[in-house]
């Protein structure tokens, strides 16, 4: 089987992590503060702060701004559910923007028809879609005209940029995800990046029961989680940390191949527009309009012959708890009806050989 994704785990990470264990200092210490200054220097912020994953992150970065009952929080349509999912169990409530075809991000003028129609936003919560940057100068000059915070989901776009600024330093806060599906991985884990010291602080404090990480003394200054990350996962992402600029450039270079090997497929494929680092966390193409209704069997046919994939990411408004809570209904987020239905993930990892890539290629062109 050709799989989807499979992470880029050598013999110096495998020794990396071992030798944590055979020292017996498993829980947040030094190599964590190593990876969190590592981290921050690769994401170009001033400070980093490690977490259990990316869904922590978003967490602690909306208690960490106040968000709570009452509030409002912009999430885009077309996202894993983590997205929207903190902004509920904050208590407060998400606002969903439909998505532009370009970014498969937030669109900009659906978010300025949000503000529009809805008080209370109090931030505005971009995702990063598969490793494309969303329209951050306009997204955050939205923000800021309507006194709203601006805190990305940079879970699948570690290293992309646009115009030249990297993901997760446009917005107060960045979130990034070390699952590993990603280009480089923790097993799991995540870090919330940002330029204010306060904000960091807070976070270091709800990730760990409420300890105020300046005190000398245990100080418990907050109602705090325990949503650390370990040693053991720390070590293994320095490892994969200095090797992140290769795996991105071969995963570019896998998502250039693809593109060739599907020229002429009824298909759409991947755009990189100008003054955009695509990082390929997913290489999604789209299907025409009327094989939409039968991806899954087509997905199925794949697997017969040898190839995972899988759909693009979910239509929030849709997913079960939110349609059942605010009655959306199809047509209500127009583009993500479109793009959700005919999203198709192609298998995409550095273990991945040109003829792997020439198989697939063939068997979607079959399929299709
Ligand atoms: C856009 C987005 N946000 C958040 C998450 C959650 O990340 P994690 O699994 O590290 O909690 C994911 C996971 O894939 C994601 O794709």
């Amino acid at each position: 089987m050709i799989r989807l994704a499979t992470p880029d785990v050598d013999d110096t990470d495998i020794a990396a992590v071992v030798a944590v264990l055979r020292c017996g200092t498993l829980v947040q210490a030094t190599r964590v503060r190593e990876f969190e200054r590592r981290a921050a220097a690769v994401i170009g912020a001033a400070e980093a702060v490690a977490v259990s994953n990316c869904t922590s992150a978003l967490q602690l970065a909306l208690l960490a701004i106040g968000v709570g009952p009452g509030d409002r929080v912009a999430v885009p349509s077309f996202s894993w559910p983590a997205t929207a999912n903190v902004v509920v169990l904050c208590g407060a409530e998400p606002v969903f923007v439909d998505i532009e075809r370009e970014t498969n991000g937030m669109d900009p003028d659906a978010l300025e028809a949000a503000f529009a129609t809805h008080d209370r936003i109090k931030a505005v919560l971009p995702v990063h879609a598969f490793g494309a940057m969303a329209r951050m100068s306009a997204i955050t000059t939205l923000a800021a005209r309507h006194g709203a915070f601006v805190i990305e989901d940079a879970a699948c776009a570690l290293g992309a940029e646009r115009e030249g600024r990297g993901a997760g330093t446009w917005g107060g806060i960045g979130c990034f995800s070390f699952h590993p599906r990603k280009a480089v991985t923790t097993g799991e884990g995540g870090v919330a990046v940002t330029a204010d010291a306060a904000i960091a602080r807070r976070i270091r404090a709800l990730r760990n029961h409420g300890l105020d990480p300046d005190s000398a003394t245990p100080e418990f200054i907050a109602p705090g989680y325990n949503m650390r990350l370990t040693e053991f996962q720390a070590a293994l992402g320095l490892t994969q940390l200095a090797k992140l600029d290769r795996i991105l450039e071969h995963r570019r270079r896998l998502a250039r191949r693809y593109t060739e090997l599907l020229a002429g497929a009824p298909v759409v494929t991947p755009a990189e527009p100008p003054g955009v680092r695509h990082v390929f966390q997913s290489y999604v193409v789209l299907l025409p309009c009327d094989l939409a209704p039968r991806r899954a069997s087509l997905i199925a046919t794949l697997r017969g012959r040898g190839v995972e994939t899988t759909i693009g990411t979910h239509h929030l408004p849709l997913t079960t708890y939110f349609r059942q809570r605010y009655r959306y209904r199809p047509g209500d987020f127009p583009v993500t009806d479109d793009v959700f239905s005919r999203a198709l993930t192609l298998p995409l990892h550095t273990g991945l050989a040109e003829s792997d890539q020439v198989t697939v290629a063939e068997a979607l062109r079959a399929a299709l």
